[in-house]
């Protein structure tokens, strides 16, 4: 069933009329070629790609934004044609799927990393009419992958920044208009605490945990707002040393599991998964 929904979410935004729809698929070839070649500029690529499809940015300022922090391969960066660029920010569904790595860069943008998916999905184990929330929802991609699923859900969709809030008002169009059985609550997140309105039956942090200010306060928050036999997941990324590209304020693996465990959490299960670390907590 959820392959089903993806599918037909894929092809509703692919189908949206692009207006040159040669230079689209020519950037997203070249933007491809880069990708292939070194996870620092891969993460840089999306990184600046993201920040094109949230502020509206000129494509001439996203290719120096490019050049800038990548620092080599100027040649490479320099060569994506502005039109192209352009218009990748102009079929947000699609960037947005293709910058979290959903869908390919190469056309048709068929799906990638199914299997990867389907296994995070099975470990927060959804069940029907489960409320779930996720914290630092970025641009809302992953809550839509929750929306296909199809069980009925609540899916409390909180975020800090305004501007992603408007990206995911956006976003969420699409899937709402397949009138599946889950429905979307958005929510402005702040820097202390996760704001739900009910207490709910899983907490999901996808690569926001690392971005927390106050993770002593919003942890209580988490508490707060779980039911007793509730489950909070983080997923991050595994490491035991930083590398070159990586954020600044990414966490070390030890951290990420022990700090919970000091603030009212039992590590339950761990999951690691291509690079990915997903722990499973639950109340003390
Ligand atoms: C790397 S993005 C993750 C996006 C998404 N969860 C995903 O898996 O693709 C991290 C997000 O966390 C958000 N964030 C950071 N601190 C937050 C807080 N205290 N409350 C809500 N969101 C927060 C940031 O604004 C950012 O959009």
């Amino acid at each position: 069933m959820f392959i089903n929904n993806l599918t037909k979410y894929r092809e509703l935004i692919i189908d949206k009329p692009v207006d040159n729809i040669s230079v689209f698929e020519n950037t997203l070839t070249q933007i491809s070629n880069i990708h292939d070649q070194e996870h620092f500029q891969k993460s840089v690529l999306r990184r600046i790609l993201f920040q094109g499809l949230v502020g509206g940015k000129q494509p001439k300022a996203i290719k120096e934004a490019l050049v800038h922090k990548s620092g080599w391969k100027r040649e490479a960066f320099l060569n994506l044609p502005n039109e192209g660029i352009l218009q990748i920010v102009e079929n947000p569904d699609l960037t947005a799927f293709i910058i979290e790595e959903y869908l390919s860069y190469k056309f048709p943008y068929p799906i990638i990393n199914q299997e990867a998916v389907i296994e995070e999905l099975s470990f927060y184990d959804i069940r029907r009419d489960d409320k779930i929330a996720e914290i630092g929802a970025g641009s809302g991609s992953f809550a839509i992958l929750l929306y296909l699923l199809d069980l009925r859900n609540i899916i409390y969709i909180n975020e800090l920044q305004a501007s992603l809030l408007d990206l995911i008002n956006l976003l969420i169009k699409v899937p709402n208009s397949m009138s599946l059985s889950s429905s979307f609550v958005k929510i402005h997140g702040d820097k202390k605490s996760i704001n739900l309105p009910e207490k709910v039956d899983k907490i999901i942090c996808r690569m926001s945990y690392h971005h927390f200010d106050k993770r002593k306060k919003m942890l209580k928050s988490c508490r707060q707002s779980l039911k007793s036999n509730g489950h909070l997941f983080l997923y991050e990324k595994s490491m035991s040393k930083k590398s070159r590209g990586d954020c600044d304020e990414l966490l070390e693996y030890d951290d990420l599991k022990t700090f919970p465990t000091k603030h009212g959490f039992k590590l339950v299960s761990e999951l690691h998964l291509e690079g990915y670390i997903l722990l499973k907590f639950e109340l003390k």
